[in-house]
């Protein structure tokens, strides 16, 4: 094996950031395999350009002669796979992508991994690790007073995106407890931070505020999310990589529940006093109430008691205080606002929001 990592969706949201922090804190090689979908932007990674260490390959996680061909020549010690269709709303709309990325996608990349490392050195083998990336989803909705989701809830999920990364799951599981292959699955909350598409609540309502645009909530806005700062995400994927249990899954969350509408009239707080109005005038006035999502789980908390048991992690970054960063970063990057939100992003708005009446 040589020192090198192979990333899968290191081009979107918080691939990008985990890319981005690796490169400044290893000295190993990362291999970003990424088809370049809507959701992945190759300028987020632009602060490593002209760096030998980071190679960038547009394709297909369901490539299977690709992704063989990619382990083959880079010998990583390590796939990090972050690759999905990530958005719950559009699975509502158009499911079957995500069953070909999450599931199929999934399944290639694990039996393409078997197959090298079935092909290793028993020293390499036990070094070797694949670290499923997941969601808290797939345990399904919590009541107001149901305990947080732990690695043992039972699986319940609702969207065709949950279900689909349940699966891939289930999928990876089944290849360590057959094959031994050495997979680790974390399932997170709600992350929010730079780069985010804004096609997720947090950048949406930070770009519409901005604009005076009015801020669609969906329901009556008490779903609540349990927020975690990306880049406390990439800190626990590090952990998890470095000194986590083969075979294990691992819980990571924010210890920051907060309902929708709270999160939004925060947002507009932060906005108001960043960008303020010369003649006064609040953005919460452009809070909009809008049809529900199907389906629409009510409650995710996680229980990130295990990994914080064994291997000593717990998010550092407060939410308002992350809010404040990341409410910042949209601020500061105009240029990057303006070129991802182009023609699939504003079909897409159109589409959703449209017959989303205000209730
Ligand atoms: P994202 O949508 O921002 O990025 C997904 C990336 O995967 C994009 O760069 C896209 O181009 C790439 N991709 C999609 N299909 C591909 C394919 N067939 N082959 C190769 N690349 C492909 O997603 P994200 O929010 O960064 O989420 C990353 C992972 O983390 C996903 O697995 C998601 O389920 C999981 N997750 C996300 C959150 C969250 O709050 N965003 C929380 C928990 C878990
Ligand atoms: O819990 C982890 C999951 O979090 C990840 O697995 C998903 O990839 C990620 O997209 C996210 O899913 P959510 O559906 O929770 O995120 P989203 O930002 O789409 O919505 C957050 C909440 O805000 C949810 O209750 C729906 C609501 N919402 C969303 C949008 C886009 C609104 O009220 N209005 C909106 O316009």
């Amino acid at each position: 094996m040589q020192d090198s990592i192979l990333v899968t969706g290191g081009a979107g949201f918080i691939g990008s950031n985990f890319v981005l922090g690796w490169m400044g804190l290893s000295a190993s090689r990362v291999i970003n395999l990424d088809l370049l979908t809507y959701a992945g932007n190759a300028e987020n990674l632009s602060l490593l350009d002209g760096n030998a260490r980071h190679q960038l390959v547009r394709g297909d996680i369901c490539d299977a002669e690709l992704v063989g061909s990619l382990l083959r020549t880079h010998q990583p010690r390590a796939i990090v796979h972050f690759a999905a269709e990530s958005h719950v709303d559009r699975s509502i709309v158009a499911p079957e992508a995500f069953l070909r990325t999450n599931v199929h996608g999934t399944f290639v990349l694990l039996e393409q991994a078997r197959r090298y490392w079935s092909e290793l050195s028993e020293p390499d083998q036990r070094a070797f690790r694949f670290l499923h990336v997941s969601t808290d989803e797939v345990y399904g909705s919590l009541g107001p007073q149901d305990a947080a989701f732990s690695e043992t809830t039972a699986y319940a999920p609702n969207s065709p995106y949950a279900a689909s990364k349940a699966a891939s799951d289930h999928m990876a599981r089944a290849y360590h407890h057959t094959f031994g292959l050495p997979v680790l699955t974390t399932n997170c909350s709600n992350n929010y931070g730079p780069f985010q598409f804004p096609e997720k609540l947090i950048p949406l309502v930070i770009l519409n505020a901005l604009e005076w645009k009015p801020l669609p909530v969906y329901g009556d806005g008490m779903n609540v999310r349990d927020w975690l700062f990306v880049e406390d995400h990439c800190a626990a994927i590090r952990a998890v990589l470095e000194r986590g249990r083969a075979g294990e899954t691992y819980n990571i969350g924010g210890m920051s529940e907060r309902a929708n509408i709270d999160v939004v009239r925060a947002i507009c707080d932060i906005v108001d006093e960043m960008r303020p109005q010369p003649e006064g005038g609040s953005r919460r006035d452009l809070i909009t109430y809008v049809k529900d999502r199907p389906g629409h789980d009510r409650r995710y908390a996680i229980d990130a008691a295990k990994i914080a048991r064994e291997l000593g992690w717990k998010p550092a970054e407060g939410f308002e205080s992350g809010l404040r960063k990341t409410v910042a970063w949209y601020l500061e990057h105009p240029g990057w606002v303006e070129r991802v939100r182009t023609g699939a992003y504003l079909e897409w708005i159109n589409s959703n929001y449209t017959e989303r009446v205000a209730l």
